[in-house]
């Protein structure tokens, strides 16, 4: 058999030491002088030094309000903000002015979604008329979601009467894309499902979607924020018409994410959050609204972080995401393989590394996850544990909780491999198997 030691790393050892370099809390030791074994890069990643003096040069050299003020300062510091966007505007494949600074992609959705339910409200005029849902009209969405694209399309279906429906997902974790046709109706308005999966690390394919959706008149919004930051994403090429993502998963800043929005869609769509820097002309009894994206960017915005995000989205731009992807493939192989040579642990998702993230999310029999998890972490390996955010998809597969390994650009095989001797060690650490954990 094949094991992941044996898997030829894409990235040359001296280059993944020198992106590893990029990273200062990678050098980090933890309780015991254990080395650092981050696997929790799903929750969020860790941050090179380019990001960090990005966001540290804004403030020491650059700080001001964009996008008002006449002065230096302010120039500079809207040109960076604008510049940022830019980035990561080219980054995902689309025009700057079809990107919306938020806070993070659950902001991004909850846009999308308050939005419509404006729109519906009668807000926007004849132009947002379109958005507007009926009694009945139905959004779909999938099984495998993370809360942030299923809650709020639960209350936008609570605050219209619009009924919400879902797509399945197979015993692999893959959506059902057979269900398509029956449960994407001519009814269906909003189609919203994920491009890859926190949990099962399953990656959509989603033009069937997309076609689906356009035969029946239905916007899709597309979850992006496990998928960008470990795959080449093209937006425009996907065809989607809305895309949420955060910065701090794709080596950005908290703080920080975006949402695409096709460009004829933000301009008749109204807006959410009201207040300054989003108006045209106010006066005491009404209010014209800036053109998009001006008009989702309410309040003073987080310009250190949008310009972290930017530089992030270079500096993953740089090393490639062809490269990045080869390697987090060899990571999957590796993490599936690690999983597989333990006895007793149920993987939820693919076990091949065809079409999946190195993301792996797995039930040790017997015992609990928040256990599996602290057991890691005495040998200095950190994971997350719990539902991630996923109660449907793991009720799917009969499970309370579980335990995550999530690799990123920065992960080894070598890393893996420590994470997978502790992992041997867990049954035993509980009694559960004879043999004694090794230290
Ligand atoms: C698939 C997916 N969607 C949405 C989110 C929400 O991201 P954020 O918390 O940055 O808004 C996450 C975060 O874990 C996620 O994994």
């Amino acid at each position: 058999m094949t094991t992941f030691l044996d898997i030829a790393p894409v990235l040359s050892e001296a280059e993944l030491a020198a992106v590893r370099a990029d990273f200062p809390l990678l050098t980090r030791t933890l309780r015991a002088g254990r080395p650092l074994v981050y696997l929790d890069s799903g929750a969020t990643s860790q941050k090179p030094d380019v990001v960090i003096n990005a966001e540290m040069e804004f403030y020491r050299e650059r700080n001001a309000a964009v996008h008002r003020g006449a002065h230096q300062l302010a120039e500079e510091a809207t040109a960076a903000f604008e510049q940022a966007r830019a980035q990561v505007a080219s980054f995902v494949g689309v025009c700057p002015d079809e990107l919306v600074w938020t806070s993070n992609a659950t902001a991004g959705i909850n846009l999308v979604a308050y939005a419509i339910g404006n729109a519906t409200a009668g807000r926007g005029g004849a132009d947002a008329r379109r958005f507007a849902l009926e009694p009945g009209d139905e959004i779909v969405v999938t099984e495998a979601e993370h809360h942030a694209n299923l809650v709020p399309w639960q209350e936008l279906a609570a605050r219209t009467g619009a009924v919400l429906r879902w797509i399945g997902v197979d015993d692999d974790g893959r959506l059902r894309t057979d269900q398509l046709a029956s449960v994407v109706t001519a009814r269906t308005r909003v189609l919203a499902f994920t491009h890859a999966s926190n949990v099962t690390g399953a990656v959509t394919d989603v033009a069937p979607f997309v076609a689906r959706a356009r035969e029946v008149g239905a916007l899709t919004v597309l979850d992006a924020c496990q998928s960008v930051p470990h795959l080449a994403v093209d937006l425009h090429a996907l065809g989607v018409d809305f895309a949420a993502f955060s910065g701090h998963k794709m080596l950005g800043p908290t703080g920080v994410g975006a949402l695409y929005g096709r460009r004829e869609l933000l301009e008749a769509l109204p807006p959410v959050t009201t207040g300054g820097s989003m108006v045209e002309v106010v006066t005491m009894e009404t209010t014209t609204y800036a053109p998009p994206p001006q008009r989702f960017e309410a309040g003073t915005q987080m310009v250190a972080q949008a310009i972290g995000m930017g530089s992030a989205a270079c500096y993953l731009a740089e090393l490639g995401m062809g490269a990045i992807a080869d390697h987090e493939a060899a990571l999957t192989r590796a993490l599936l393989d690690a999983v597989a040579s333990v006895p007793h642990v149920r993987v939820l998702g693919p076990l091949d590394s065809r079409d999946r993230l190195a993301t792996v999310s797995f039930v040790v029999e017997g015992v609990h996850a928040h256990d599996v998890g602290q057991v890691l972490d005495g040998a200095g390996v950190a994971v997350r544990v719990g539902h991630h955010c996923t109660q449907p998809l793991h009720r799917r597969f009969g499970a309370a909780a579980t335990t995550r390994a999530s690799a990123s650009v920065y992960t080894t095989v070598e890393e893996i491999e420590v994470f997978r001797e502790a992992l041997a060690g867990v049954r035993m650490f509980f009694g559960l198997d004879e043999g004694r954990p090794s230290k």
